[in-house]
């Protein structure tokens, strides 16, 4: 059995972190990989994507990826995504605002892929005229499609081809959808290193349970047609990090005070709240961000 189960997207492009330039990918490489990883079905899928010379063909590969954004939208649309950022940002952004941190203040979705959670906070967000809504991507096709369609709504936000942690103006919220499995071991803790600057994070994901991965095949079954999509939305279940994973790389490596919001604490859990949190705020904003949260406040776990 696999220790650590791999997704397609992950291997499929790959950037220079630090000049976001597009890197070849040998496709027998990934085919060989995810063999010895014991996945013959992501193998057979990789081997039929179009290469020259055995590199992928970049295009064809972004296309797959944009394919499968878009289903991926059916799904933060079905969980209400940006309702339940919304939710918690408004308390976060309130704490803020109270602590004298000078407008405007900067809320930068970290892999926003096609930017539905950034889109729908400007859309409907009302988070106020003081703060600015920012998704980053390094995949240059998600991000112009998620332009495309900001600017089809005269939608007041930005989306950058940029690595999140490097902005010129750096963020004061992070937050993310479906991200932080795709962080393992040290990228995991880089993740959270990133945001040591800014003031607090909100990071939604899977939540971590033996029910999630059959919740989200059912899922992948009934609404998702994209291959790609299909394989790695039921991995992506099975790599979600536990509660304590996420909390002890948070508070590590950012230092600010974090608890886990909706964490399931048994099955039932688990089925009444497919989604679960990562908060954090810098200690000072802590007590101030609960007395804003008000009933959801009984939602969070201990705080660390
Ligand atoms: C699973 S996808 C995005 C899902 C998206 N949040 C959604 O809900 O539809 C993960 C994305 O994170 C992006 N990514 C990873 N690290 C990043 C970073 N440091 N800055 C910006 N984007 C990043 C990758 O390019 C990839 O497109």
């Amino acid at each position: 059995m696999p220790s650590d189960l791999l997704e397609i997207s992950d291997l499929i492009v790959d950037y220079d972190i630090a000049t976001l330039q597009p890197r070849p990918v040998s496709r027998s490489a990934v085919v060989a990989r995810l063999m010895a990883n014991g996945q013959r079905s992501a193998a057979r899928l990789v081997q039929r994507l179009p290469a020259s010379n055995d590199t992928l063909d970049a295009e064809a590969c972004n296309l797959a990826l944009l394919r499968s954004h878009i289903e991926l939208q059916r799904l933060s649309e079905e969980f209400l995504q940006a309702d339940r950022l919304r939710c918690v940002l408004l308390p976060l952004l309130q704490a803020l605002r109270d602590a004298g941190v000078k407008p405007p203040l900067r809320i930068v979705d970290v892999g926003c892929g096609l930017g539905y959670v950034v889109r729908s906070l400007a859309a409907h967000g009302r988070l106020g005229r003081d703060v600015e809504i920012i998704g980053c991507d390094m995949n240059v096709t998600l991000i112009e499609n998620a332009r495309r369609l900001a600017e089809e709504e005269s939608l007041s936000c930005e989306l950058k081809v940029a690595n999140a942690f490097q902005l010129e103006q750096p963020g004061h919220v992070f937050i993310s959808t479906g991200v932080l499995h795709h962080f393992r071991g040290d990228d995991l803790n880089m993740f959270f290193a990133g945001q040591r600057q800014g003031h607090a994070f909100v990071h939604y994901d899977i939540q971590h349970s033996v029910l999630s991965p059959w919740g989200s095949w059912m899922f992948h079954q009934a609404r998702m047609r994209e291959p790609l999509a299909r394989h790695d939305g039921v991995v992506s279940a099975r790599r979600v990090h536990s509660t304590q994973t996420l909390l002890s790389a948070a508070r590590t490596e950012t230092g600010f005070t974090c608890a886990s919001l909706d964490g399931a604490r048994n099955l039932l859990g688990a089925v009444l709240r497919p989604m679960t949190a990562t908060v954090g705020t810098r200690a000072e904003l802590w007590e101030p961000l609960l007395r804003h949260l008000g009933p959801l406040r009984a939602r969070l776990g201990p705080a660390r």
